[in-house]
């Protein structure tokens, strides 16, 4: 048995979450069926961060004991969990019980004296564990995977899928991200905010987007934001009598040149001092400046950013949408590895559909449905209350956050289904004139003459898919249309479970063939035409043998 099992035994994680998510295949489910309350997207947040800060990340030997290696680190107090993950070596995520277990831990350790290069001391939650003897002891640790399934992997399990609803649920649970994968995640943003800490002792490193928002797929970069509001915080507070005391500061012309400055010095700091902190990038003329590196022990690629306070807010909009009903993760997910399977998608910033693009879209589409499945965004805010308001630079990012207080929807429809529809709506929906808009749920006109143009939910002047250039888009719809097509022709010409023929989501997910698009028309026209002879066949008798020779010819 993996080590998860015994990881999964932690009470009132998000693995539980995601553990009440995962349902017999086939069954349709509307959401909020076992009435089990969920959690706040914050206080998931908190719980996560200060599981992390508990924990440490340990480089270990190829060959260890693991009965010896949880004893040697008892002596510091006792463990809550622990697992074992591969990444160019062995590493062990281990979560003590107390935070002061850390500390003990550190101060038994020390730095490296190396005989042709000299340490960089700083005391870090990353350690190297090394062993004193060399021992002929056998490892037999088992790994947690922290990648997603192989193309042939997948191919295999959707194709012995037994509908397309059990399909897109594999795809799901084969892609999502996992317990370990969560914690390393946060782990990772808790050692980060250790070093940005030297600066901001106040700070708070956040876990944003993909990886936090439901929708991450195993090996989805780590978006981290950098929240100073507690250092801000510190000058704005209440204090007695006449007298205000206020720090003495640097001052710069614009919140811009800021940001640029803190995440420079950051940059620097994880470049020249940062434990595992590899090929960092400053990336401050972007729209939203960034810091960019891999985090060489978890394998993450890190995408560092600070006073981007929205995007948090959205990766909470869109954790509220993914919990709401348990068919959108399925949808989104299917959508994603539909679009990357079609380059629609890529790891190269440019002229693409993004996954947050795309993620939009699957709600839209949702909200469009009759009944909806998906409540609006005005009405979430119709549904909030006084803790939940919430301005961010005059922005009104005010939503109900209590998942509880949202009514599920009434329908019923199959993934199946929803999957050709959603082909169906985006093959035909009118981009050259309107916009899509989660906000309203209503398609409205575009204000300007971006091909593509889905409203920033709560900086409504902007559009999140400005970068899509017209052919990307045209790529899209083609693509859209020949998987409605496909899937249409499956209802007729669905193979057997057992013949291992590409079905169903399977041949949606094949490689596209050059000038797909010409081809589509041409083969849909005489698809039809196809349709119409067969049928005649068909009810002129019952020679199967010739019905397929007309067919080929
Ligand atoms: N974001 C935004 N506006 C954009 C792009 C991004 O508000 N035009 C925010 C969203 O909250 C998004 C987050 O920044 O979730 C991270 O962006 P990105 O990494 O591009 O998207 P992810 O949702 O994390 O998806 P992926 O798995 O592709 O990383
Ligand atoms: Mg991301």
């Amino acid at each position: 048995q993996r080590l998860i099992v015994r990881l999964l035994s932690c009470p009132g994680t998000v693995a539980e979450d995601l553990r009440r998510d995962e349902q017999p295949s086939g069954i349709v489910e509307t959401g909020f069926e076992d009435k089990i309350p969920r959690k706040r997207f914050s206080e998931m947040q908190n719980e996560r961060r200060e599981q992390a800060q508990r924990t440490v990340l340990i480089h270990c030997p190829e060959k260890i004991s693991e009965n010896k290696f949880l004893k040697y680190l008892s002596q510091h107090g006792p463990i809550n969990n622990h697992f074992f993950y591969e990444s160019f070596g062995l590493y062990a995520v281990v979560e003590f019980c107390r935070k002061e277990s850390v500390g003990s831990l550190q101060n038994g350790t020390h730095t490296p004296n190396m005989a042709m290069e000299t340490a960089i001391p700083f005391r870090s939650r990353f350690l190297s564990l090394k062993l004193k003897n060399q021992t002929s002891e056998q490892s037999c640790i088992q790994s947690s995977n922290q990648l997603p399934p192989s193309n042939r992997k997948l191919f295999e399990l959707i194709c012995y899928a037994e509908s397309i609803d059990d399909q897109l649920n594999t795809l799901l649970k084969e892609f999502q991200l996992t317990e370990e994968n969560t914690k390393l995640r946060y782990l990772t943003c808790s050692l980060i905010e250790d070093i940005a800490a030297a600066y901001f002792p106040d700070c708070v490193v956040r876990p944003f987007g993909s990886s936090v928002n439901t929708f991450g797929k195993l090996g989805c970069d780590l978006d981290m934001f950098l929240d100073l509001d507690e250092t801000r915080n510190l000058s704005t507070r209440k204090t007695s009598g006449n007298f205000l005391m206020e720090f003495q500061v640097k001052n710069v012309p614009s919140e811009r040149i800021a940001t640029q400055k803190i995440l420079s010095v950051i940059g620097e700091c994880l470049d020249h001092f940062g434990p595992g902190c590899v090929g960092v990038q400053k990336i401050l003329n972007a729209r939203c400046p960034l810091v960019r590196f891999s985090h060489q022990a978890s394998g993450f690629q890190c995408d560092l950013t600070t006073n981007n306070k929205i995007a948090l807010t959205s990766s909470e909009l869109l954790y509220i949408y993914g919990a709401l009903d348990s068919r959108v993760r399925a949808l989104v997910f299917g959508i994603r590895c539909w679009a990357r399977a079609h380059s629609l998608t890529s790891s190269i910033p440019g002229a693409w559909i993004t996954n947050f693009s795309l993620t939009m879209m699957v709600i839209f589409f949702l909200q469009r449905r009759s009944p909806p499945i998906l409540p609006t965004l005005d009405s979430l805010k119709t549904l909030a209350d006084a803790q939940d308001k919430c301005i961010i630079e005059g922005n009104n990012c005010t939503f109900v956050r209590d998942l509880n207080r949202i009514k599920p929807s009434g329908n019923t429809e199959t993934l199946e289904l929803l999957l050709k529809e959603f082909f169906e709506y985006f093959g035909n929906f009118a981009f050259n004139k309107n916009s899509i808009n989660i906000r309203q749920g209503k398609e409205q006109n575009k204000p300007d003459s971006s091909p593509l143009y889905i409203q920033n939910p709560f900086e409504t002047s902007l559009n999140i898919s400005k970068n899509v250039s017209q052919s990307q888009l045209q790529k899209f719809v083609d693509l859209a249309q020949e998987s409605a097509w496909i899937l249409q022709q499956e209802d007729t010409h669905r193979p057997s479970v057992s013949s291992n023929q590409p079905w169903g989501l399977a041949a949606i997910l094949l490689p596209s063939v050059p000038n797909r698009g010409s081809l589509t028309k041409k083969k849909r026209k005489r698809s039809a035409n196809e349709r119409v002879k067969n049928l005649l066949e068909s009810l002129k008798s019952n020679r199967t043998a010739n019905f397929t020779e007309t067919n080929e010819k």
